[in-house]
């Protein structure tokens, strides 16, 4: 008999804490709020809470039921209260993603923005302008797609000239002339802006102009089919080689270094008499950088100044060939690779 009632108050005792734990759950699951959350866990944690009295009650049971009992209530407990804490968290990453703060941990540090830079090339190209502008040279920029008429007649370079083959040229399939021939090409120098400054300006003229040619012609360590120049050009009345020679100089001297030397040789170009070549010594070596000349008297003509009167220097350089000395870089085809190693080093 007391065998019966035993086992009775136990089996009610524990479906008592099952209801507890079923109900109390099912409430939970429907609280949005953080005040509705502190509410239940009063109702059911607190120290009035249904399930600590349930458990202070567990010491009122005859001895050999308080082990049972208490223990499937302390599981409740602990089961409540883990809950409980995942419903605060839901409930509490919920208002801040409706805040417009979705994954943010406003503790974490922030992460470093990535920092664009400067391509060698025009960095090179904005040291050399900027010494040519300090001299008082003016800084100017031309169109790439380009006349044959520039590029080549009025420089000096007719129709059938050698010379042509000295430039491999990429001709564009537009404004082909009846017959046939081309008329339009990627600038293979910057010199056709020669032409088109003192076609349209008069003396006197000190200009610079950086850009892009191209050149259809095979790659290897020192040629590109696109690399850039910088042009310079000088005209007035009483300009001599000694002009040319001095400011060539003082360019090389400031770029690389005041002990630089720096020699010249006689070289071809059909806009320029007499035309050099110039070198600097760089780490024992002789090392070709420009090429240079006073503008030919053709040149002068076909753009409508007297040579009589007028007189000019003209040179181009490669800023990647002198960016490759700087730098100590032995392809030139790194520059335009992309590849985010090499032009981080700079
Ligand atoms: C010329 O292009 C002449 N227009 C330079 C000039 C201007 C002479 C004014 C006289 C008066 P040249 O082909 O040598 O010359 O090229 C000049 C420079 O451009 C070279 O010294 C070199 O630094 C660079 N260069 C030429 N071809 C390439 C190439 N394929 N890849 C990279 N750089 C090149």
């Amino acid at each position: 008999m007391l065998i019966m009632y035993n086992s009775s108050m136990i089996t009610k005792s524990l479906r008592d804490i099952e209801l507890l734990k079923e109900n109390s759950l099912k409430e939970l699951n429907e609280i949005k709020s953080l005040d509705a959350l502190d509410a239940w866990r009063l109702q059911y944690l607190g120290r009035s809470g249904s399930l600590t009295q349930l458990l202070r009650s567990v010491s009122e049971l005859p001895v050999e039921q308080r082990k049972t009992v208490g223990s499937a209530a302390n599981a409740v407990k602990v089961a409540l209260e883990d809950q409980l804490h995942m419903h605060r968290e839901a409930i509490e990453f919920d208002s801040l993603a409706k805040d417009g703060q979705d994954f943010v941990d406003i503790s974490l540090p922030g992460r470093n923005g990535l920092l664009g830079r400067y391509h060698p090339s025009t960095l090179v190209i904005r040291e050399i302008s900027a010494i040519f502008a300090n001299m008082g040279f003016q800084i100017i920029d031309g169109p790439e797609v380009e006349w044959d008429r520039y590029n080549f007649e009025m420089l000096n370079i007719p129709q059938d000239h050698p010379a042509r083959d000295m430039f491999d040229t990429f001709w564009l399939d537009i404004n082909r002339q009846d017959d046939g021939a081309f008329t339009t090409l990627l600038r293979t120098h910057t010199s056709p802006m020669q032409a088109r400054v003192m076609e349209s300006n008069d003396p006197p003229v000190r200009v610079i102009i950086p850009g892009k040619c191209y050149r259809y012609e095979a790659t290897d360590a020192t040629h590109e089919s696109q690399f850039h120049q910088i042009e310079g050009l000088a005209v007035d009345k009483g300009i001599t080689f000694a002009n040319l020679k001095h400011t060539l100089f003082e360019f090389a001297r400031q770029m690389f270094g005041a002990d630089t030397k720096v020699r010249f040789r006689c070289d071809y170009f059909p806009f320029v008499e007499p035309g050099v070549d110039m070198s600097i010594e760089w780490k024992g070596k002789w090392l070709e950088i420009l090429g240079a000349g006073m503008v030919h008297p053709n040149v002068l003509r076909a753009v409508g100044y007297d040579p009589s009167i007028y007189s000019g220097f003209a040179f181009g350089m490669g800023p990647e060939r002198i960016a490759m000395l700087k730098y100590g870089i032995n392809d030139i085809r790194h520059f335009l690779q992309n590849d985010i190693r090499f032009l981080r080093q700079f």
